[in-house]
């Protein structure tokens, strides 16, 4: 079944981004720990929980994935812990480039994608907050977020080219863009023919220099989607949440 998007005004999808990430909240309990996703639309969640901390009392503690959620989260007065002093999170709740109907993740338009995976692989479970534009037949249209190393970068893009069409650094300004961690990304444009994530992810992983890549697979549980008709929550049978 082919999808199909329809070009839509900023507002609206501003819209959705704020429906989806608020209706994500409904997966927060009392006393939880929270890993903090990055990105437009995980940031409504924050403010969101921020609003529940201050007006209905609700109590949680956040890891963030990044510096700009952690500046976030500070400025809302919600307690952050580090990953190690919190163990297991209860649920992380984080955007997404990408989903399939697998749940497989392309992650990283933000360039959060390391610290997104660490705090996901240390959750019980995995909320992805969305709009529709987001799930894909096929992940590989949103180009893929591999994050490296600087030193001798050149030299691991050109293996990772070996496997990845047309790796790019991403730039800031003049410059390479600079992760949280000091890393450059590059972004690869596979179009829509990642039928295999775990396998390229694996692949990209064996070569030095490549600190992660923005593939998340069987880790995501559970996407609140908004849609021009509402928001859905789609459940990955199977998974942690089912
Ligand atoms: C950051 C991410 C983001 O979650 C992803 O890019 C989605 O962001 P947005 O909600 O702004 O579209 O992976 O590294």
């Amino acid at each position: 079944m082919a999808v199909f998007h329809l070009p839509r005004h900023v507002s609206d999808v501003e819209a959705l981004k704020q429906q989806a990430g608020i209706a994500a909240c409904d997966f927060v309990k009392d006393g939880m720990k929270i890993g903090l996703g990055t990105g437009s639309t995980v940031r409504y969640t924050v403010l969101e929980l921020g609003r529940r901390m201050q007006e209905e009392g609700l109590s949680v503690v956040g890891v963030p994935t990044s510096e700009a959620t952690r500046e976030l989260a500070e400025s809302l007065n919600i307690p952050l812990v580090p990953l190690a002093e919190a163990g297991v999170l209860d649920l992380i709740i984080d955007g997404a480039d990408e989903f399939d109907s697998d749940f497989a993740l392309i992650k990283g338009g933000g360039g959060a994608l390391t610290r997104e995976k660490i705090v996901a692989q240390s959750s019980n479970a995995m909320v992805v907050v969305a709009d529709d534009r987001k799930q894909v037949e096929i992940l590989g249209d949103f180009d893929l977020p591999i994050e490296v190393l600087p030193f001798e970068w050149k030299r691991t893009a050109d293996r990772v080219a070996e496997i990845c069409p047309g790796p790019v650094v991403r730039r800031g300004g003049d410059e390479p863009f600079i992760s949280d961690n000091g890393g450059y990304i590059l972004d690869c444009s596979f179009g829509s023919t990642i039928t295999n994530p775990s396998e390229l992810e694996s692949a990209l992983l064996g070569i030095a220099g490549v600190v992660e890549v923005g593939l998340f697979v069987a880790i995501c549980d559970a996407v609140v989607m908004a849609a021009s008709g509402g928001v859905v929550t789609l459940v990955k049978q199977g998974g942690r949440l089912a």
